[in-house]
């Protein structure tokens, strides 16, 4: 860990499958807001509470799983948007254990008034805490909940 007085924490933003289109993805339900727009909100947040932001999205449950793992050592802690993974991976759920970091699950849209297979998730259970249904704003929140868990 690189938590010490002297270093910036560090927070990885993890972005999962479909949320590169964000913007133009289904925008009655995401929003018209960009992916950029979502890192650059990040990235203000993250310098205001004095932490730095790390970005990566994949479309790949493997990629995120490996990004996961990479994060010990790098970074205090997750946002994350796993998408459609969500609701199926045990992996990313397994990999989140794994490392013992804090994470924060975020969704755009309010998952709960939705289609019943989006109801669960199996990030919930290691999650830190779950914001959802706030737009691209529950990442500032996240990244706020994240800087007050240290
Ligand atoms: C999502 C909700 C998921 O159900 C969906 O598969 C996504 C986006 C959200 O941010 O609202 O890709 O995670």
């Amino acid at each position: 860990m690189t938590d010490t007085a002297s270093e910036p924490r560090r927070v990885l933003v993890l972005n999962g499958p479909n949320l590169n289109l964000l913007g133009t993805r289904e925008p009655g339900i995401y929003g018209t807001a960009t992916l950029a727009d979502v890192e650059a909100l990040c990235r203000d947040r993250a310098t205001a509470r004095g932490w730095e932001a790390d970005f990566l999205q994949s479309n790949h449950e493997g990629a995120l799983v490996d990004a996961i793992q990479a994060a010990r050592g790098t970074s205090s802690g997750i946002v994350l948007n796993a998408g459609a993974y969500t609701h199926t991976s045990v992996a990313i759920a397994d990999a989140i254990s794994a490392v013992g970091l804090p994470v924060i699950e975020v969704h755009l849209s309010n998952v709960h008034a939705r289609e019943a297979f989006r109801h669960h998730s199996f990030i919930s259970p290691v999650a830190a805490a779950i914001i959802i249904g706030a737009g691209i704003n529950g990442y500032g929140y996240a990244i706020d909940q994240l800087a007050g868990l240290h």
